[in-house]
């Protein structure tokens, strides 16, 4: 799928994927596809919200270069490190080695059994924690941690500016977006839930709360559409 401009800062930078059979090697996912979600910020300083499946690495990094138009990434922050979306985070880290890895404590303790103790060097991980903020200028990262939204490190970033909820595998849906664009949103996102998040239906409810005194004008998942009307319908059936 194309690059995509969520608003004039914002831009969606995900890949589809048409090819795949089985997700996490054990859900059917065609002839949907499914999505690997990533986003760019772009004001003084620059974040890249997550990476994708290895599988989509050279078109993800090929979109990331071309919303920056020359300019370097400062963050890439992480919100689940489930190889469907750190399966390129290294390379990321390769291709701009000044810019920073975002993510709480859990994260950095997976991305060493991942890729090894020292594949990052220490000062370039920004820990945060619950509530933490990261300004990038205009736009500001709120986190809310989110423990077992499908893996314990996972965390939400609220962007305060825009009101946008990068919610991480929640409110995600199977369907790549270029074969699903006119599909209903519930029923891909109904079976998605019950097979990937639906377990930790406790730690959704818990995450739910904490999102409720926001006021969110998008939401951006890691998979499937960017959801931007009838916010309310989404929250209900969640
Ligand atoms: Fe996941
Ligand atoms: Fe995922």
């Amino acid at each position: 799928m194309a690059i995509q401009t969520v608003t004039d800062a914002i831009r969606y930078v995900g890949v589809d994927d048409n090819t795949l059979a089985l997700f996490e090697n054990q859900y059917p996912v065609q002839p949907m596809g499914v999505s690997y979600n990533s986003y760019v910020i772009l004001d003084e300083k620059i974040a890249v919200m997550d990476s994708v499946d290895a599988r989509a690495a050279e078109e993800w990094l090929s979109n990331v270069a071309q919303v920056l138009e020359g300019r370097n990434p400062d963050y890439l922050v992480v919100t689940h490190m489930e190889p469907d979306h750190s399966g390129s985070l290294m390379r990321i880290a390769q291709e701009y080695p000044e810019m920073k890895i975002v993510g709480n404590a859990k994260t950095f303790t997976l991305i060493k059994q991942f890729f090894g103790t020292g594949a990052l060097s220490e000062d370039r991980m920004l820990e945060v924690g619950e509530r933490d903020t990261l300004s990038l200028g205009l736009h500001r990262l709120r986190f809310l941690l989110a423990p077992m939204v499908h893996w314990p490190e996972v965390m939400a970033a609220y962007e305060e500016e825009e009101k946008i909820l990068f919610s991480a595998d929640a409110f995600g849906r199977f369907g790549s977006l270029e074969r699903t664009a006119r599909a209903p949103w519930a029923p891909q996102a109904r079976r998605y839930y019950y097979n990937i998040v639906g377990k930790y239906g406790a730690q959704v409810q818990a995450l739910l709360k904490k999102i409720s005194a926001l006021e969110i004008k998008t939401i951006c998942p890691l998979h499937g559409p960017m959801l931007t009307e009838d916010l309310g319908e989404y929250l209900r059936l969640y």
